[in-house]
């Protein structure tokens, strides 16, 4: 995670007032314009209200739209004092708050949570820790979260067969998710399978309920026995090093993923009929990849104008090819005592075929929870952190 450069001694040199712009000179010779209404807005008084804590209690709306700054001053604190026009009203920034939210490029650059992508050269380097270090101290947390948070994944060694440490070691890292399926279930193979995972078939790489709204955060997976022909391996591929890969090598299959919704769909007469539309790869403004959600077993019949039918048939094979082709794919065999958990909305999984018995228990969670407590962790084990979002591609 990335520090925030120059907070720690974040010290304001230089103010100047520009038009609608207060511009501030730090000592370590970076430099923040901050626009008059996002000071305006931002302003903390007992009167306006914290927004931090969600007690905001001035409305934008009531807001004058030329607000504009009278004075500005470095207050002997060091803290930035404005008195504003037309209302006389005044606020207070502290430095290292302004310094934190600065957003200029550099800044934002500096901030942004750069996850590591990987392909089938993580094999070697598996983001792995054990049951033990989990629990161990506030440290060995951080470590576990950290790994989801960049790579993506984690595999857990050494978790007690049974269901009470599988929910331990799940409540460890966030809240279970319940839905129509429960809150945890088994995947084994049975006689009258609802769905592939509850049968001994492979299964191509996919993220999972892609039909809901909001989708699974992170799945976990833990062994209880695996099958003794040494079959049902999961398979790994890092969503948004394939959508990287596909944004350089086939940029009209990126821009169809990121601007078509694919409807998916999971049905069962008089019990559920779950429906979503949501691109393959979502991406925020800027253009960067905010999460990927493909699963080539629930996609509902295509519903798109008929121009784009073979664009988006074309675009689908191009990805289902690579998310399957084993350069950009590890393999985790799990043996009882193994506990997987991955980012549902970034990391594609699926499992070649077995023949003996194999028996996992499954799980959902959200991913708010992980990042919160990363980041709680993360300030309490003293990393100054910035207010980066964590779960972004590139
Ligand atoms: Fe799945
Ligand atoms: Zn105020």
């Amino acid at each position: 995670m990335t520090k925030v450069p120059g907070l720690a001694t974040a010290q304001i040199q230089g103010v100047e007032v520009g038009d609608e712009i207060v511009r501030l000179a730090w000592r370590d010779g970076h430099q923040s314009e901050f626009h008059f209404l996002w000071l305006r807005d931002n302003c903390t008084c007992v009167h306006c209200g914290n927004r931090a804590v969600g007690q905001k209690l001035t409305l934008l709306c009531e807001l004058a739209e030329d607000c504009s700054a009278k004075n500005v001053l470095v207050e002997v604190d060091g803290s930035l004092g404005v008195e504003w026009l037309p209302d006389g009203h005044r606020s207070t920034y502290a430095a290292t708050w302004l310094r934190e939210h600065c957003y200029s490029e550099t800044a934002r650059r500096e901030r942004r949570h750069n996850p590591v992508l990987w392909d089938a050269a993580l094999q070697e380097a598996l983001p792995e820790t054990s049951y033990d270090t989990c629990f161990g101290d506030d440290a060995g947390l951080h470590y576990l979260l950290g790994l989801i948070r960049d790579r993506g994944f984690a595999i857990v060694h050494g978790v007690p067969g049974s269901r009470e440490a599988f929910e331990r070691m799940v409540r460890r890292v966030g809240y279970p998710r319940e839905t129509n399926y429960g809150r945890m279930s088994d995947l084994v193979a049975t006689q009258t399978p609802k769905t592939l995972s509850n049968t001994k078939h492979r299964i191509p790489l996919h993220t999972d309920e892609g039909y809901r709204h909001a989708n699974p955060g992170m799945l976990a997976f833990q062994c209880l026995s695996n099958s003794a022909d040494g079959g049902g391996a999961t398979l790994l591929a890092d969503g948004f090093k394939l959508a990287q890969h596909v944004r350089e090598h086939q940029p009209q299959a990126f821009d169809v993923f990121s601007r078509v919704s694919i409807v998916a769909r999971r049905f069962h007469v008089g019990e559920m009929d779950l429906r979503s539309a949501s691109p393959v790869i979502s991406v925020d403004y800027e253009g960067r990849v905010q999460g990927v959600r493909f699963n080539e077993r629930s996609a509902a019949p295509l519903d798109v104008p008929t121009e784009l039918v073979r664009p988006v048939y074309k675009a689908l094979g191009v990805w289902q090819t690579l998310a399957n082709d084993p350069a950009f794919q590890v393999q985790v065999l799990l043996k009882p005592g193994d506990f997987l958990i991955f980012d549902n909305q970034r990391v594609l999984h699926g499992r070649r075929s077995f023949a003996g018995h194999r028996h996992l228990l499954y799980a959902q969670l959200d991913l708010d929870e992980a990042h919160s407590r990363a980041l709680v962790l993360a300030a309490r084990l003293g990393e100054t952190l910035n207010g980066a979002l964590m779960h972004r591609g590139t």
